[in-house]
């Protein structure tokens, strides 16, 4: 017997997904995104986001129903993101979703989109082992977890204020860069001297050991760039751009490889999973690639393109909780804008 296809639908923020995949198949994987509509406004406007879901989604569920060569009474259950995210567009996904499972007679997971980001990798590069430990890094995210049997989920700890990717696109709008920022830092970045600027390593002190040894901060970092930049024109010297993404960057993937790779001992870990829109960050990617072959544990991160938000992370997420034979989320179940990144399920 086939193992039971897997409709999986995306709508957290501004990237519209539909995926496809049966086990740990990827049959089919289509995205729509709204980023253009709120470039001009230095942020996501969750109204506008809304309604392109409300335009993207059918239009995308049939291009990846074709790319699979599939029909829709082919799907055995749907999975759809419950949270966390924007509350306006997950309702749109869920209803969409709802309709579908309804439609087709077929069960319904609602799914916590952070443990997506790291379950896709499972359709890239196979199956979890028992115990891994996961970095997810976005927009909207910068947490800890260690998944065990790939959908029991414990938080080891998170940003205490912005995420890796918030920071990038607040120093980005600090250094006059268009939104989002981060991937301008990341290619000026690469021009750069990361050692230009020696910039604050969050809760890293001996102090925070203790209380903070898996958690992150990025705001007091990110203030330090904003004073260093003052300072600079105010002397009325030129600011060096892609030192200072360098070095900005430098110190975000040293307290994010540095705090995994301890966490992974920590908790006797072989496997660091790596993912979320973040992960496209060079310097980070070639930092835990290194830190990582030293300390002898296995780093696995996918390609950029289930890094950022897509219906495939979705559906694997889903494929693994039907293979587990969890139940299906209730019918009335609602969205989550904060949904605890420990509860999978709706
Ligand atoms: O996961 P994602 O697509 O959306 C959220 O769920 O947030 O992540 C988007 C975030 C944005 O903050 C963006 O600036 C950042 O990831 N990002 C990067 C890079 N590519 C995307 N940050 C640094 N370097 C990059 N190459
Ligand atoms: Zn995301």
């Amino acid at each position: 017997m086939p193992a039971p296809l897997v409709l999986g639908l995306e709508s957290s923020c501004d990237e519209t997904g539909v995926g496809l995949v049966r086990g740990y198949e990827l049959l089919a994987d289509e995205v729509a995104s709204s980023v253009d509509e709120h470039a001009r406004f230095g942020g996501i406007i969750p109204e506008i986001a809304s309604r392109a879901h409300l335009e993207a989604m059918v239009p995308t569920l049939t291009r990846a129903l074709d790319a699979a060569g599939v029909r829709l009474s082919d799907v055995d259950a749907l999975a759809v993101t419950a949270g966390p995210g924007l509350v306006g567009p997950l309702t749109v996904g869920t209803a969409a979703a709802k309709a579908l499972a309804l439609a087709l007679d077929r069960p319904l997971y609602g799914v916590n989109h952070v443990v997506g980001h790291a379950v896709v990798d499972e359709l890239v590069h196979g199956p979890f082992d028992e115990r891994v430990l996961a970095l997810v890094v976005s927009g909207g995210h910068s947490s800890l977890l260690l998944l065990e049997d790939t959908v029991h989920v414990t938080e080891l700890g998170s940003t205490l204020d912005d995420a890796a990717g918030e920071a990038f696109d607040k120093v980005g709008r600090l250094l006059g860069l268009p939104y989002p920022g981060g991937p301008h830092i990341d290619r000026l970045a690469r021009q750069g001297d990361a050692t230009a600027i020696r910039f604050p390593r969050g809760l890293t002190a001996a102090k925070d050991q203790a209380s903070h040894a898996t958690d992150f901060s990025f705001s007091g970092l990110k203030t330090a760039v904003a004073r260093w930049v003052e300072a600079r024109q105010d002397a009325g010297l030129d600011v060096p751009l892609a030192d200072v993404a360098a070095s900005f960057s430098a110190a975000v993937a040293d307290v994010l490889t540095a705090k995994s790779i301890a966490a992974c001992r920590a908790h006797g870990v072989a496997t660091l999973v790596v993912g979320g829109g973040f992960s496209a960050n060079s310097q980070l990617r070639e930092l835990a690639a290194a830190r990582c072959a030293e300390a002898g544990i296995e780093l696995r991160i996918p390609p950029i393109r289930y890094c950022t938000d897509n219906g495939a992370m979705i559906a694997a997420l889903g494929s693994a909780v039907v293979a587990r034979g969890l139940p299906a989320s209730p019918p009335e179940f609602g969205v989550d804008s904060t949904m605890p990144l420990t509860q999978v399920l709706a």
